[in-house]
């Protein structure tokens, strides 16, 4: 797994530190999530049917029950050293997700999905996928801030030429040449800035009052470890397009896999 070439992530440091931080503080936290949804759980069933705070408790269990879900998907990625790669069929997995989004996602914000008919599986950790899918959509849901917008992702396949000129890709890497497999995340919302749009890879950089900063830099660890590619496209007021790129398993193989920070 590891290999001899530079990590096309410039934050190696930063993010390894917190992989180990992160593993330490997921599995405390799945502690006290499961205590939270067991207690108000306990008080809900003690309440009458018609006492006015159940809804306030029922809102806050589904929260607790969400951030148990996350919490157990970091434990899976911070676990997932040693797990083997499976073939993934990316719509699949996709459809599985919106499930779990739609539980965050305001019903003002319509999710739109624009799955490619048949897609050749690609070979990965589950986990790491996931993981992809889901803090590109958490991002884009989140920066749709008046609670009204689109997001819409696409599923696709795309032949990518050596010294591909069509796209940037982030740090200039593009992925390896040959079959990809595409995953695009439209989103009509806030948009960013040319100087935002720099840090945005950068770990702990956040814009949000509750931000932890830490999930395009995941996303962009794990891009480059499958020798992938990340491009973003963002208008101020307009919205965003990320749109990330891993090779099918017959390109794997051709040039050795990067290494993993977490
Ligand atoms: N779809 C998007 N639209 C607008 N801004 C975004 C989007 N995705 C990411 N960003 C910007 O990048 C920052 C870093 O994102 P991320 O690493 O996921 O951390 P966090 O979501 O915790 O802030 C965000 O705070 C935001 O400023
Ligand atoms: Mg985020």
């Amino acid at each position: 797994m590891s290999s001899n070439l530079p990590s096309p992530n410039p934050y190696a440091q930063q993010l390894e530190t917190i992989g180990f931080l992160a593993t330490g503080i997921a599995h405390d936290f799945s502690n006290l999530l499961t205590s939270i949804v067991g207690q108000t759980s306990l008080a809900l069933a003690t309440l009458p049917q018609d006492n006015v705070a159940r809804s306030h408790i029922e809102k806050a269990m589904q929260a607790a029950e969400f951030a148990a879900e996350l919490t157990r998907q970091l434990l899976t990625y911070a676990n997932s050293e040693d797990a083997p790669d499976e073939l993934i069929d990316l719509n699949q997995l996709v459809n599985d997700n919106i499930s779990l989004l739609n539980t965050i996602l305001l019903k003002s914000v319509s999710l739109q999905l624009d799955l490619a008919n048949s897609l050749p599986p690609i070979e990965a950790r589950r986990a790491h996928i996931q993981q992809i899918v889901m803090n590109l959509l958490i991002n884009a849901a989140e920066s749709i801030e008046d609670g009204k917008g689109i997001v819409l992702l696409r599923t696709g396949l795309e032949t990518i030429c050596d010294n591909e000129k069509r796209y940037s890709f982030v740090n200039g890497r593009s992925p390896v040449p040959g079959p990809c497999i595409y995953l695009q995340i439209t989103d009509t919302g806030c948009g960013m800035t040319r100087q935002q749009l720099q840090k945005i890879f950068s770990p702990f950089y956040t814009t949000k009052p509750t931000g932890r900063g830490l999930g395009l830099s995941t996303v962009l660890d794990l891009v480059g470890f499958y020798q992938g590619g990340i491009t973003v496209e963002s208008q101020t007021d307009l919205g965003t397009t990320f749109c990330v790129f891993l090779p099918l398993p017959s390109q794997l193989g051709l040039m050795p896999k990067q290494t993993l920070l977490h």
